[in-house]
């Protein structure tokens, strides 16, 4: 079964993904953080996002989040000139300031736009596409509304979470509608939402065997080994899971350290990095680290795992 890394903004970025594949492997590809517009053109630091050289040798597809068709092809069209050759689009976020403008889950009660956007996929010559989505809006439903206009994009396959936008990521997930949309579906449905253990992989793939892969967030957030284990149908023990997070670590805090100025700045990008790996860590350390105001008591803390 195929792993996929699911975006997770301010913790997915370049070199936690560049790191993450040197050091344990075992994932299809990585997603970007949405990028989106800004007073009418694609805003900057996402565009530099793309362009970061942390991007090279590592599966990388990049994720748009858009609510009409100018929007679309405007970030299609950079990445396009940039030399990706696919990109994800975002169905599926929840936040309010991006629904009101229409972006993300909202694009689930808009099937006018959907169509609108059909003539863009044949617009950028080799461009592969990937989507995805929740069930609904306020409940798990409106999926029901779109699904023919997804069914006739050309979509290499749909990653579905299994909740609505209200519910955002807590609460029941509504696997009956989930097995609904599977069936619906012209294409291949990846599964996403709450494994955390190579079981909780394997319980899905038996009880849904028609999903084409998973995708997972904070599970591998809060394991980043989860991926290679599940490939090598072992767990590894706790020296083996510490040496690999260290490393893993040690290559982003030098980018970090090396890219950014000031101190504080430094460590509001290194300290999302532990935000769920406080199981994996132990308690005090965990603490410390959030504690940390300069990098000497970061270092010091992290001497501590
Ligand atoms: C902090 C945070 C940021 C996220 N950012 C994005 C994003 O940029 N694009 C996206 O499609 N989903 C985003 N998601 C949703 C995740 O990709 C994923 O669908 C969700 O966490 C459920 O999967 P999980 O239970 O494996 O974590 C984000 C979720 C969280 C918690």
């Amino acid at each position: 079964m195929k792993i996929y890394f699911a975006p997770l903004q301010g913790y997915t970025e370049g070199i936690y993904r560049k790191a993450h594949h040197l050091v344990y492997g075992g994932i299809e590809r990585y997603y970007t953080p949405f990028l989106r517009m800004e007073k009418g053109e694609p805003r900057r630091q996402d565009m530099g996002r793309l362009l970061s050289d942390t991007n090279g040798g590592v599966p990388v597809s990049p994720q748009v989040i858009f609510n009409d068709r100018e929007e679309l092809e405007s970030l299609v069209g950079t990445a396009y000139s940039y030399g990706y050759r696919s990109i994800d689009l975002n169905m599926g976020c929840p936040f309010p300031p991006q629904m009101k403008l229409g972006r993300g889950s909202a694009l689930l009660e808009r099937p006018d736009v959907l169509r609108e956007i059909l003539p863009v996929f044949g617009e950028f010559d080799g461009m592969e596409y990937t989507l995805k989505m929740r069930l609904g809006v306020n409940d798990t439903t409106a999926w029901r509304g779109v699904i023919d206009i997804l069914n006739r994009m050309p979509l290499r396959h749909i990653t579905v979470h299994p909740r609505s936008a209200k519910q955002q990521y807590k609460g029941e997930l509504d696997m009956a509608q989930f097995e609904e949309l599977l069936k619906a579906s012209a294409h291949p449905v990846i599964y996403n939402g709450e494994l955390r253990t190579a079981d909780d992989i394997h319980a899905i793939t038996e009880r849904i065997p028609g999903i084409a892969g998973v995708m997972i967030g904070r599970g591998l957030l809060a394991r980043p080994s989860l991926a290679a284990e599940y490939a090598e149908g072992e767990e590894w023990d706790y020296r083996k899971r510490r040496e690999h997070l260290m490393r893993m670590h040690e290559m982003v805090y030098r980018h970090n350290v090396e890219k950014l100025c000031g101190e504080t700045q430094t460590l509001s990008h290194l300290t999302p990095f532990w935000d769920y790996l406080e199981d994996e860590i132990g308690r005090k350390a965990w603490k410390r680290i959030r504690k940390a105001t300069t990098l000497q008591k970061y270092r010091e803390a992290i001497a501590l795992i």
